[in-house]
Order: structure tokens, then C-alpha cells, then sequence
């Protein structure tokens, strides 16, 4: 089963992010899938066997938030044939994309914001500086050989203005603890630096090295965002999501 579509109480991750975007009035949807991957092509589908099966009982209103997703968005799906990593998975939509801002979400990141969504939160900041944004959240110091690290300076507003960005350093090397987080708005001129960057962490295309040749030619700015994020891709943080969103859902503790 893709990890994107494990489910957290009765909706799977990749939806989130779908429904973060959507909020954010993201709406033209580009998936890069990959092999093995299906399932979330038929998950962004009609299901006319189980809209009949489930027409009239209890079960049929979980249906109708992701019919009106369908209705809402327009979705495109493209299909990366190598794993050479996260930047090379952002240019194989280049196409798609074309000659636009966009926003990248990586959805075992699960965000909640506190008012607004995250991607929310980032848009606005596009539309004040026209420049790419990243999602960062200080994670403990020992923890930074599992993210993009920023090094970056807080300015009036609240955001942070991005001096350098590295992918992974290892605790003595980090320039910060401010980590980015699976949410990204990117401007097109990423598609010429991930052109001419060279493979970086782990032998990969890293976004996070493109974001560095954005820094330094042009500006990237930092969005230190209100709410929580789950690394839905460690069983921790699979598990903490799931009962977050458990206890939101029943009002329990
Ligand atoms: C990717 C990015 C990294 C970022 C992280 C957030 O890493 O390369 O910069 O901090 O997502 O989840 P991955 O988790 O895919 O190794």
C-alpha cells in the first residue's frame, strides 16, 4: 500500500494534504506518483459500486467529502520512474506545472494550523514577498540530521529571511534547530536550479539544495507557522496523529 494513502481515523494522509491545498484555494492538483501507487488514482475517483452499496446508511456521509474534493479540484497525475529523490520528484511535474507558482506538499508531513492551514499561513506570505516560502518548525538540537536545516533571521512581521538552507546536518554542523517541514511554495525559476544542482544528501536531487540557489540568487523566506505537525512517516508520529485527531474528533482526552 502507497504510504500515502495509510489512513489516520478514516481518511488517508494524501486527503489531508488535498484538503490542506483546497483551504489554501490551491485547487489544480498535480500528484507525482510512482510504481505501486494506484490506489490513490482510484481514491480520487467515483466509486459507483459503493455509492450504491452505501447509499441511505450511516457510512454515506464519509463519501461526500471526497466526491466534493473531485468536484472541486482538477487533478493531474504524473509518475516519477526513478526515486532519485524529493527535487527530482518536483521536476517531473514541471510540465504540468509550467510557468507558475506553486505549492509542494508532502503528505506523510500532517499539519494542522491553529486558525488557518498551514499552506494558508504560506500563501499569504508569497503574496507579500513573491518569493518561495518554506514551512519550518524548531525541532530538538539532536534532531537535525532528519530535516532541511535553515539559517535564517527573524524579521518585523514574524517570518524568517532565509540566509542558507542545508539538507541534514548533523547536530554539530546545523547552522539551527529551525526545520523544514513537508510544505513548500515554489517559484518556477526552481525548475533551472534543480536543473543545474548536482545530487546532494543520500546521492538525491534535494529541494533543499535548489532552495540554497534561490537564497542566494534571489530571497526564500522561512513561515514559522501556528499549529502542529505529525511525522506521519515514523510509527510515533503515525500514532500521535491518530489519536490527535481521535481526540479532536470525540472530545475526549
Ligand atoms: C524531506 C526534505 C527535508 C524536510 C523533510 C520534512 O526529507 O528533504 O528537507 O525537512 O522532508 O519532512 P525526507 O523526510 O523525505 O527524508
Amino acid at each position: 500500500m502507497p504510504k500515502e494513502m495509510l489512513p489516520i481515523l478514516d481518511k488517508p494522509l494524501i486527503q489531508y494534504g488535498v484538503e490542506e491545498a483546497v483551504a489554501a484555494g490551491l485547487t489544480e492538483i498535480a500528484f507525482v506518483t510512482g510504481r505501486g501507487k494506484r490506489a490513490i488514482e482510484d481514491h480520487f475517483d467515483n466509486n459507483y459500486e459503493l455509492d450504491q452499496h452505501l447509499r441511505g446508511k450511516d457510512e454515506e456521509a464519509a463519501m461526500a467529502e471526497i466526491r466534493r474534493l473531485i468536484e472541486v479540484c482538477s487533478i493531474a497525475y504524473t509518475r516519477q520512474l526513478d526515486p532519485l529523490g524529493p527535487g527530482h520528484a518536483i521536476l517531473t511535474a514541471q510540465q504540468i506545472v509550467g510557468d507558475e507558482p506553486f505549492a509542494v506538499v508532502l503528505s506523510d508531513d500532517l499539519c494542522f494550523g491553529a486558525d488557518e492551514g498551514v499552506l494558508s499561513q504560506m500563501v499569504s506570505l508569497y503574496y507579500k514577498y513573491h518569493c518561495c516560502v518554506v514551512a519550518v518548525q524548531e525541532v530538538a538540537p539532536e534532531l537535525t540530521d532528519r530535516y532541511g536545516i535553515v539559517d535564517a533571521d527573524r524579521q518585523e512581521d514574524g517570518s524568517l529571511r532565509v540566509k542558507s538552507l542545508v539538507e541534514k546536518p548533523s547536530p554539530n554542523e546545523a547552522p539551527s534547530a529551525m526545520a523544514i517541514v513537508g510544505r513548500y511554495i515554489l517559484v518556477p525559476q526552481i525548475f533551472d536550479d534543480l536543473q543545474s544542482i548536482r545530487p546532494g544528501f543520500g546521492g538525491e536531487l534535494q529541494t533543499t539544495d535548489a532552495l540554497n540557489e534561490r537564497a542566494r540568487k534571489d530571497q526564500v523566506i522561512a513561515c514559522e507557522f501556528n499549529g502542529i505537525r505529525f511525522d506521519c512517516g515514523s510509527v510515533e508520529g503515525f500514532v500521535e496523529a491518530t489519536n490527535h485527531c481521535f481526540r479532536e474528533r470525540f472530545n475526549s482526552n
